[in-house]
C-alpha cells in the first residue's frame, strides 16, 4: 500500500513562486518609506484589531465540543454526560418504585421488561454488549425504542467488573433483572466459548458484584426450560430432575441454577430463577423458528421441519412475550430483600425457581400452518428427522407453582400471539429507517 506523502511547510508554499521579485520588492519598500505616517497608521490599526479579536476569542466561555456520534448514541462510558444519563434513567417516578438494573436490555425479553418497568414508574438502567450473535441492527433498533421511553442502555459486558462496580457505586439498585446470556441451543456446537463467557463467567462476575454491593439487590434471572433436558415426565415441574441436559446451552443454565444457589447460601442474596419456555412475540429473536420461518415463507424459501421418531411431531410450549413479562414483574415484586451487605451474610435469604410457560404445547407443524394463514403464503416444507444438535422433542410446563406464588396466568394463545408478531414483523421490516437513530 502506498504511504501518504509527508507534508512539510514547503508543501504549503504557493506552487507559483512569489510574484514580487527582489528588485521590485526593494522599490516597493522604498515607496512605503515616503508614505511612513500612512504606513504606521495602517499597521497600528491592524495590530489593534488583531488584539481585539484575540481578547474576544480568548475571554468567551469555552463552548463544549459537539457530542461525538458515540456520545449521541449514549454508548460511551464514563464522564459526566454518561453519568447523568445513567442517573436519570435510574430515577423511579412511582412512589417506592424499584430501581432495576436490566442486563441483556437490548435483547428480546430485556426490551419488553424494560419498557413495562419504565411505564409503571420504576427506575431502569439497561446493560447490553450488543454482540453479533444475531442482527445487531435489531438490537440497536430496540435500544432506540428504549431511549425514546427514557431507558438508557449502557453498552458493556457483564464480565467487566470495573463497569459493573461503577454502576453499583452510582446507583443503589434494589433489583437486578438478569437476562443477558448467550441464548440458542444449536449455536452451542459452533461457538461453545460464548456460552462459557456469558452464562458462566459473566454470571459469576455479576453475582460477585451483587454480593459486595451495599445494599445488596434482589436478583431475578432467566434460566430456561432446556434444563429439563431428556426428562420425559410431563408436564415439566420444578421438582423434576434437571441433571440430563441435552445441549451445552442447557448445561450452562443448569450450572447457573447451582451457582445461584451458592451465592444465596453463602452471601444471603435473594435469588429467583425463571425457566422460560420458548418465548415469542414482537421484537423477537431472528434465530428462533417462528421468526425465520416467517422470513423464509415470505421469501418463498424452503423451511425444514424436524420430526421425532416414527414421524412423531416436535412440539413446544410457546409462551407469548407479554405473559412472560408479567411473570418477570411478579417475580421482582414478590422478591424479598437480600439479607447480606458488603459481602457478608446476615441471615438466610429467599431462593426460588419457577416455570414460566403456557401449559399448552403446540406441534411445530401447527405453528407453520398458523403462519401460512396469517401470511397468506403456502410454505415450502421439508420434513426431516431431528438431528442430534441439542434440541429436545417437546417442552411442556407445569405452571401451578408460579400461579400460586406469583399470580402468573398466561392468557395469550399461539394464534393470537403470532398475529401480533406478524403485524410487527411486516411493519418493522418494511420500515427499518424508522428505528435507525
Ligand atoms: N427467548 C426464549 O425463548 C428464551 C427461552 C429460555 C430462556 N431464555 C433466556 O432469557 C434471556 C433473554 O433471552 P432473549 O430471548 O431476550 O435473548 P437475546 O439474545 O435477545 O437477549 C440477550 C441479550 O444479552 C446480551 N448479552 C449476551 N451476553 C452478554 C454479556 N456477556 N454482557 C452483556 N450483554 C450480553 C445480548 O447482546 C442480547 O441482547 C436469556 O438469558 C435466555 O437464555 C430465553
Amino acid at each position: 500500500m502506498s504511504q501518504p506523502k509527508a507534508i512539510s511547510h514547503f508543501d504549503l508554499a504557493p506552487s507559483t513562486p512569489g510574484k514580487l521579485k527582489p528588485d521590485r520588492l526593494s522599490a516597493y519598500i522604498h515607496r512605503l518609506r515616503f508614505q511612513a505616517p500612512l504606513f504606521k497608521l495602517t499597521i497600528g490599526s491592524a495590530l489593534f484589531l488583531g488584539l481585539v479579536v484575540f481578547l474576544v476569542v480568548s475571554c468567551s466561555p469555552s463552548a463544549p465540543p459537539p457530542p461525538s456520534p458515540r456520545r449521541i448514541l449514549g454508548d460511551s462510558r464514563g464522564g459526566s454526560y454518561w453519568e447523568r444519563r445513567v442517573r436519570s434513567s435510574a430515577r423511579a417516578r412511582a412512589h417506592a418504585g424499584h430501581v432495576v438494573l436490566v442486563t441483556g436490555a437490548s435483547g428480546f425479553v430485556g426490551t419488553h421488561v424494560c419498557l413495562h418497568l419504565k411505564r409503571r414508574g420504576d427506575g431502569v438502567v439497561g446493560l447490553d454488549n450488543f454482540n453479533d450473535y444475531y442482527d445487531v441492527e435489531l438490537k440497536r433498533a430496540r435500544q432506540t425504542l428504549l431511549g425514546r421511553a427514557g431507558v438508557f442502555v449502557v453498552e458493556g459486558d457483564i464480565n467487566d467488573r470495573e463497569l459493573m462496580e461503577k454502576l453499583f457505586d452510582m446507583v443503589a439498585f434494589t433489583h437486578v433483572m438478569h437476562l443477558a446470556a448467550q441464548a440458542g441451543v444449536r449455536y452451542a456446537m459452533k461457538n461453545p466459548a460464548s456460552y462459557v463467557h456469558s452464562n458462566i463467567a459473566g454470571f459469576v462476575n455479576l453475582f460477585e458484584v451483587c454480593k459486595s454491593a451495599n445494599p445488596q439487590p434482589a436478583v431475578v434471572w432467566a434460566s430456561s426450560s432446556s434444563v429439563y433436558g431428556l426428562n420425559s415426565k410431563v408436564p415439566f415441574s420444578e421438582k423434576d430432575r434437571t441433571d440430563q441436559p441435552a445441549s451445552l446451552y442447557a448445561a450452562t443454565k443448569k450450572a447457573g441454577e447451582e451457582i445461584a444457589h451458592t451465592y444465596n447460601h453463602i452471601y444471603g442474596l435473594s435469588i429467583t430463577g425463571l425457566r422460560f419456555f420458548t418465548v415469542y412475540g414482537p421484537w423477537g429473536r431472528p434465530d428462533m423458528a417462528y421468526y425465520f420461518f416467517t422470513q423464509h415463507i415470505l421469501q418463498r424459501k424452503q423451511i425444514e421441519i424436524f420430526e421425532g421418531p416414527q414421524h412423531s411431531s416436535v412440539s413446544r410450549d410457546f409462551t407469548y412475550i407479554d405473559d412472560v413479562v408479567e411473570g418477570c414483574l411478579a417475580a421482582l415484586d414478590t422478591a424479598k430483600k437480600s439479607t447480606g451487605s458488603g459481602g457478608t451474610k446476615k441471615g438466610s435469604a429467599q431462593f426460588r425457581v419457577y416455570n414460566l410457560g403456557n401449559t399448552s404445547p403446540v406441534p411445530v407443524t401447527k405453528l407453520v400452518s398458523i403462519l401460512e394463514k396469517l401470511l397468506k403464503v403456502k410454505a415450502k416444507k421439508k420434513l426431516l428427522p431431528m438431528p442430534r444438535n441439542g434440541d429436545v422433542k417437546f417442552t411442556h410446563a407445569n405452571i401451578s407453582l408460579a400461579q400460586r406464588e406469583l399470580g402468573y396466568k398466561p392468557t395469550t394463545d399461539l394464534e393470537t400471539g403470532l398475529k401480533k408478531f406478524v403485524k410487527w414483523y411486516l411493519d418493522y421490516h418494511s420500515d427499518l429507517r424508522k428505528y435507525s437513530s
